[in-house]
């Protein structure tokens, strides 16, 4: 459908678009305050449903990080090359048994700005280049299975975080992981914050539930899942 193609067009990534690295993001007061503020989460608002997958507690949308997410929407646009505005965010406290398999957000996460607000020691991401968006589910299935066994044609590239910086990357359009934390029996952690941008105007398109209503295509509302979250 040429229609749906030319409209998601917009969050396709330019392919010369590399990670950006922004050490100092923030300074040692402005790291305190964020980690006061992450000490101050009650327990019942951490969310439990990813320990077994990824050895990960999260928080969605915590209001204080909301705000903080839409103050950076000019940085944001600045690095990414486009204007954006703020999707949804999440707090992720990684434990001795975090891990990140390789995979590819939806358009949501288009543009991922992910800070690291403590750590037991830096925990290194890797990234593969910006990729075409795979033609179906064969092809899309044998690219993570090449990333994942360190034999994909796209060049990998990891970075390490340290408290108070950052990184942009393109989650919809670069294969990412993180093998398992090191731990060695340690107590080893790894704090991180994900603010999710989207290009300025593109909320209602991102989410499915919708392309229904905006393609004039109501057979898309009988696909499983379609409502739910992107
Ligand atoms: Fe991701």
């Amino acid at each position: 459908m040429p229609e749906f193609e030319n409209a998601m067009a917009v969050f396709r990534t330019d392919p010369s678009y590399e990670v950006q690295h922004i050490r100092g993001f923030l300074d040692e007061r402005e790291l305190k305050n964020l980690r006061e503020e992450v000490a101050a989460i009650p327990r019942e608002a951490l969310e439990l449903h990813e320990v077994k997958k990824f050895g990960r507690l999260i928080v969605h949308d915590w209001p204080p990080f909301v705000a903080m997410q839409a103050k950076l929407v000019d940085f944001v646009s600045e690095l990414a090359g486009e204007r954006v505005e703020p999707c949804y965010n999440f707090l992720s406290l990684y434990s001795r048994r975090g891990v990140c398999e390789p995979h590819l957000d939806t358009p949501s996460a288009k543009w991922t700005f992910d800070l690291c607000i403590d750590q037991s020691e830096p925990w290194p991401i890797s990234f593969s280049s910006i990729i075409p968006w795979p033609e179906d589910r064969d092809a899309l299935v044998e690219d993570w299975r090449a990333v994942k066994e360190a034999r994909s044609h796209y060049k990998i590239r990891s970075l390490s975080l340290e408290p108070g910086e950052a990184l942009l990357f393109s989650g919809a359009s670069q294969w990412h992981f993180r093998d398992p934390i090191p731990a060695d029996g340690r107590r080893a952690f790894c704090d991180l914050l994900f603010f999710h941008y989207i290009p300025e105007g593109t909320s209602e398109l991102v989410q499915p539930r919708n392309w229904a209503r905006l393609f004039d295509v109501p057979e898309l509302d009988t696909i499983p899942g379609i409502e739910l979250h992107a």
